[in-house]
C-alpha cells in the first residue's frame, strides 16, 4: 500500500492510500458520485462527465514557501475554476470535495439532458428498466424536461444480434466504452468496437461468429442502460419482479459465486423459473464477473427431456415406478452384491451427495470410483495452496505455472485471473505443446512432445538440484533446454509460487505422473504449507477436489473394474454415452442403477434409474480448485418427482441399515465436518461468513459496478492443505511415464478439453447450439497434406482399433504426427493413443 492520503470528501473525513481516485475515495466513505462511463475495475477514461465535482486544494504560497492558513490556522482551501471529473483525478493531500453542490447539480443537469439528446426514453419495454443507471440518475439529478426537440432525435436500429448471445439497442447507448473497455482491457478480446461519429457512432462485432467471446455476457452487466441485453433475458422479465437465489457455478473448478433471478411464471405452472444468471461478487473466485457458460449453461435445468419419476425394467422395458418400488429393489440388489458392488460417481456432484454415496457404499461393502481421467487430487489436499489464497494477491513477487492445460477452454475465471496477475507483474510459465491464449502474458513459453509433461517438470527439478532424475534418452532435449532452466530458476526464486496442472493430452496414468511431479517440485522449492503458494487442479468438473476428498479415487481400468462386478450404482456419469465400448461390460452387471438428470445411454441401459435433481432446485456444497468450499441453494422448487443425489441415496443406505441425512444438506455437512478430518471446520457457519469486499458494488448504485450481486450469502471457506495443518512432506519417485509419446509412434491422438462441449449440461442449452462444434479433429497441415486432406473435410480416424468419423480442421500451431481430439463430443479418446487416418472418397475436398 502506498503512503495514505488525507483528504475530505463532503464534510467527510477519509484516509486512502495515495493514487486512489476521487470516485473510489467518495465510496469508501458512503458518498456515491455518480457515474456512467466509469468502472471500479477499468482504467478511467473521462468520456462521460457525469462525475464531475468542485476539487479544492491547500492554496500554496510562493513567497513564504508554505500553504496558507485562516485564523483559525485551518488551511486555506482554494477551489478551481471549473469543476472536474472525479473518475480521473487521483487524491491529493488536504483535498477538499463538493460533490453535491448547486453547481454540480447544474452541471449533472446538464449532462443527463445532453445524453438524452438522442435517448429513446423508452424504460417501459426496456429490459434494464427498474435497474438502470441512467434512468436511476435522471430521476435523480434531470430536469424532467428537454429543450430538444423529440422528432428531431436520430433514430437508428434497435435490435442488433452482435452475437447469439448479445444484442444491441443502437438507439440506447450513451457511447460510455464500458463494454468496449471490458472486451479489451479485461479479457483481451476486442471483438467489438466503436464505428462512426458523433451522434451515427455505434457498437459493432469484429468477429465471425459474432462477439466472439467467452466472457460477453458480462458486457450486459457493465453497461449503464439497456443498449446490450443477452438473448436469453431480452423481454422475458422485468427487474422488480425477480427473487434472487445465491448459487455457485457447476461447470468448471472455479466455482464463480453466481446470483440466480428467478420469477413465478405460468409455463412453470406458476412455480419459480430461473430467468437470468448473474454474478455475485467474490473477489477471491471471480471478482465480478462470469464466462458465457456459467450464464447460459443453466438451462438443462428446465429441459423438458429431465427424468421425473424412477423407472424400473419390466419385461425388458424401462416403465414408471413409485420410489418406495425403486428404493426397495435397489437397495435389495445392492445388499445382495455385498463387496460385488461398486459406486462410480462425478465431480459434478455434490460434497453431501458424494459423503452419502460413500458412507452408503461402505456400509454395505462395496467399493467407490471416480469418474475422472484426471488424478492429483490427493496431492493438492496435501500441498494445494494455502489458506488465504487469493490470484488478486499475485504480483511481482509470484510465479504462476501452467502446464498441461488450455486455461481459457478449462477454467475461463482462472485465465482471467492469472492474465491480471501476469499484468500486475506476476512471471508466467506456460508450458504446453501447443499455443493457448494464456501464452500472450507468458514470461516463459515451454514445448514439449504430448506424453513429456512429467518429464518437463522432473527436468525443471533437475536443474535446481544436484539430485538429479534420469530421464529417457528421448528427453535429453527437455532435459539440457535452456528455456527450462531458466523458467524452473524464476520458479524456484519466486517469493510465492503456484502450479495449475490440467489435462491436455494426458490420461489417467500420466495425469498421476505429472500431479506428483508438479507436487515435487513446490516441495523442493518450499513453495507449500503457506498463502499463494501450492498445487492448484485444473478439474475437468466443478467438484471434482470435492470428490477426492470424500474418498472417491478414478480406477487404473474402469472396463474392468465394471466387468468384474455384480451391481453397479451409476451416479452423475454417463460412460456408455462417452465411449460405446463400456456398453458390454455394463451390460454384463448383474443390476445396474443409475442415478441421473436425465436419460443417458448409460441410464437406458439400467435395471433402475432414479431422478436427480439438478444444482437449481437444491441445496449443497461444492469444492473449487483451491479448495474453496462454497454454497449453493436452493432457486426453484421441483415440481417432479426428482430428488436431491443426497437424500435418495441416504433412503437407499436407510434400507441398508445405516442412518443418513436425507432433508438437510447442512446436517450432512456436519457429519462431514465428523468424518472427513479436513473439512472439520467447514461449517455452513464458516462457509456462509460475509466480508467486506472493496469494489463495493451491487448496492443501490448500480451505475458504479453494474448489476452484479453483492455476496451476502458468503464467500466460502478455504481448506486448509495438510502440509500447512504440520503434516509432513518429502518428494515422491514419479516413475517413468507409460503413456504413449510423439517420439514413439507416427501418428498419435489426444485428448483436449474445450469449453463448449457436448456434455449433458451443455447441450441441453439451445441458445449455445451454434457454439458447439460438431466432432472434429486438430491437424497439422504437414500431417495431413500428404493425404490430401484440406480444412473442413470429414475423416475417419482408427483410434486403437475403434473408428470415429470427424471434420478436419488444419492448425499449424499444434505439433505434426498429432491429431488433437476434444473430450466429451462423444469421441472415445481416453489417452494418448495410436491413431490412423482413413481418407474415405468423401473425405477428400
Ligand atoms: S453499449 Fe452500453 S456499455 Fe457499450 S458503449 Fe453503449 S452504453 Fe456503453
Ligand atoms: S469460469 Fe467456470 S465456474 Fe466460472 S462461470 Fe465459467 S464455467 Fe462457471
Ligand atoms: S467522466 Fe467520470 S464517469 Fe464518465
Amino acid at each position: 500500500m502506498g503512503q495514505l492520503i488525507n483528504l475530505e470528501i463532503d464534510g467527510k473525513k477519509v484516509q486512502v492510500p495515495e493514487g486512489t481516485l476521487v470516485v473510489d475515495a467518495a465510496k469508501r466513505v458512503g458518498v456515491d458520485i455518480p457515474v456512467f462511463c466509469y468502472h471500479p475495475k477499468m482504467e478511467p477514461v473521462g468520456m462521460c462527465r457525469m462525475c464531475l465535482v468542485e476539487i479544492g486544494r491547500p492554496q500554496f504560497n510562493r513567497e513564504t514557501g508554505e500553504f496558507d492558513r485562516d485564523d483559525d490556522g485551518n488551511p486555506v482551501i482554494q477551489f478551481g475554476p471549473k469543476q472536474e471529473t472525479a473518475c480521473t483525478v487521483q487524491v491529493s493531500e488536504g483535498m477538499v470535495v463538493r460533490g453535491f453542490s448547486d453547481d454540480v447539480a447544474r452541471a449533472r443537469k446538464d449532462i443527463i439532458e445532453f445524453l438524452l439528446t438522442s435517448h429513446p426514453l423508452d424504460c417501459p419495454v426496456c429490459d434494464k428498466g427498474g435497474e438502470c443507471p441512467l434512468q436511476n440518475l435522471t430521476m435523480e439529478f434531470g430536469s424532467g424536461n428537454s429543450r430538444f426537440l423529440y422528432d428531431e432525435k436520430k433514430h437508428l436500429s434497435k435490435q442488433v444480434p452482435l452475437g447469439e448471445l448479445i444484442y444491441l439497442d443502437r438507439e440506447r447507448c450513451i457511447q460510455c466504452a464500458r463494454c468496449v473497455r471490458f472486451q479489451d482491457e479485461i479479457v483481451d478480446d476486442a471483438v467489438i468496437g466503436f464505428e462512426n461519429r458523433g451522434r451515427s457512432l455505434q457498437i459493432v462485432s469484429y468477429s465471425e461468429p459474432g462477439f466472439d467471446s467467452y466472457f460477453s455476457g458480462n458486457t450486459t452487466d457493465i453497461c449503464p442502460v439497456g443498449a446490450l441485453t443477452t438473448s436469453d433475458f431480452r423481454f422475458g422479465a422485468r427487474p422488480w419482479e425477480l427473487n434472487s437465489v445465491a448459487s455457485i457455478c457447476t461447470h468448471c473448478p472455479v466455482g464463480c459465486n453466481l446470483t440466480l433471478n428467478v420469477r413465478r411464471e405460468d409455463k412453470s405452472g406458476g412455480g419459480f423459473a430461473v430467468k437470468r444468471v448473474l454474478p455475485r461478487q467474490n473477489e477471491e473466485v471471480n471478482e465480478i464477473w462470469i464466462c458465457d457458460k456459467g450464464r447460459f449453461a443453466h438451462h438443462y435445468g428446465s429441459s423438458d427431456d429431465r427424468l421425473t419419476q424412477p423407472l424400473v425394467r419390466v419385461n425388458g422395458e424401462l416403465t414408471p415406478a413409485s420410489w418406495e418400488e425403486a428404493f426397495d429393489l435397489v437397495a435389495d440388489s445392492l445388499m445382495g452384491a455385498g463387496s460385488d458392488l461398486v459406486t462410480l460417481a462425478s465431480g459434478r456432484l455434490s460434497n453431501e451427495d458424494l459423503f452419502n454415496l460413500r458412507s452408503t457404499t461402505e456400509h454395505i461393502g462395496g467399493k467407490t470410483a471416480l469418474y475422472s481421467e484426471m488424478a492429483g487430487g490427493d496431492l493438492v489436499a496435501q500441498v494445494g495452496v494455502g489458506q488465504g489464497t487469493n490470484f488478486s494477491g499475485l504480483g511481482p513477487e509470484s510465479t504462476i505455472f501452467i502446464v498441461a492445460c488450455d486455461l481459457e477452454e478449462e477454467a475461463p475465471i482462472y485465465w482471467l485471473r492469472v492474465k491480471q496477475a501476469a499484468e500486475r507483474g506476476a512471471k508466467l510459465i506456460v508450458a504446453n505443446p501447443r499455443y493457448t491464449k494464456i501464452e500472450r502474458y507468458a514470461t516463459h513459453v515451454i514445448r514439449y512432445p504430448y506424453g513429456a509433461e512429467a518429464a518437463l517438470v522432473l527436468a525443471m527439478m533437475n536443474s535446481l538440484s544436484k539430485k538429479r532424475v534420469e530421464l529417457p534418452a528421448r528427453y535429453q532435449e527437455i532435459d539440457r533446454s535452456r528455456d527450462v532452466q531458466d523458467a524452473a530458476r524464476d520458479f524456484a526464486e519466486a517469493d510465492n509460487a503456484i502450479v495449475l496442472f490440467g489435462s491436455e493430452g494426458t490420461g489417467l496414468h500420466s495425469s498421476r505422473q505429472l500431479s506428483q511431479a508438479c507436487a515435487n517440485l513446490l516441495v523442493l522449492t518450499d513453495h507449500v504449507g503457506k498463502a499463494n503458494n501450492g498445487l492448484i487442479g485444473v478439474w475437468p468438473r466443478a467438484n471434482t477436489q470435492g470428490a477426492w476428498d470424500m474418498g472417491f479415487r478414478p480406477v487404473d481400468d474402469l472396463s474392468e473394474l465394471i466387468r468384474s462386478q455384480k451391481a453397479l450404482y451409476i451416479v452423475a456419469a454417463d460412460p456408455a454415452g462417452d465411449d460405446p465400448a463400456f456398453v458390454e461390460a455394463l451390460k454384463s452387471a448383474d443390476f445396474l442403477v443409475v442415478q441421473e438428470l436425465f436419460l443417458t445411454e448409460t441410464a437406458k441401459l439400467a435395471d433402475v434409474v432414479l431422478p436427480a435433481q439438478s444444482f437449481i432446485e437444491r441445496e449443497g456444497t461444492l469444492t473449487n480448485g483451491e479448495r474453496r468450499v462454497q454454497r449453493f441453494y436452493s432457486a426453484v422448487r421441483e415440481r417432479s418427482q426428482a430428488r436431491p443425489d443426497f437424500s435418495i441415496t441416504a433412503l437407499i443406505g436407510k434400507r441398508a441399515g445405516i442412518e443418513l441425512e436425507d432433508r438437510l444438506a447442512v446436517r450432512v455437512m456436519e457429519q462431514i465436518a465428523g468424518q472427513v478430518p479436513d473439512y472439520a471446520d467447514a461449517s455452513y457457519d464458516q462457509i456462509c461468513a460475509v466480508v467486506e469486499q472493496w469494489p463495493i458494488i451491487g448496492r443501490a448504485d448500480l451505475y458504479y459496478g453494474g448489476t452484479s450481486y453483492e455476496n451476502s450469502q458468503g464467500i466460502g471457506f478455504q481448506l486448509l492443505p495438510g502440509v500447512q495443518k504440520g503434516e509432513q512432506v518429502s518428494l515422491t519417485a514419479v516413475g517413468p511415464s507409460e503413456s504413449v509419446s510423439t517420439t514413439d509412434v507416427d501418428l498419435i491422438a489426444v485428448p483436449v478439453s474445450i469449453l463448449y462441449d457436448r456434455g449433458l449440461t451443455v447441450v441441453a442449452t439451445d441458445l449455445l447450439h451454434q457454439r458447439i462444434p460438431e466432432p472434429y479433429a486438430i491437424l497439422h497441415p504437414q500431417t495431413s497434406t500428404p493425404m490430401g486432406i484440406r480444412e473442413g473435410a470429414y475423416i475417419r480416424l482408427n483410434l486403437s482399433g475403434t473408428e470415429v468419423e470427424v471434420i478436419a480442421h488444419l492448425d499449424e500451431t499444434i505439433p505434426e504426427g498429432v491429431v488433437l481430439l476434444p473430450r466429451s463430443m462423444g469421441i472415445p479418446i481416453h489417452r494418448p493413443t495410436p491413431a490412423d487416418i482413413m481418407v474415405s472418397e468423401q473425405a477428400v475436398t
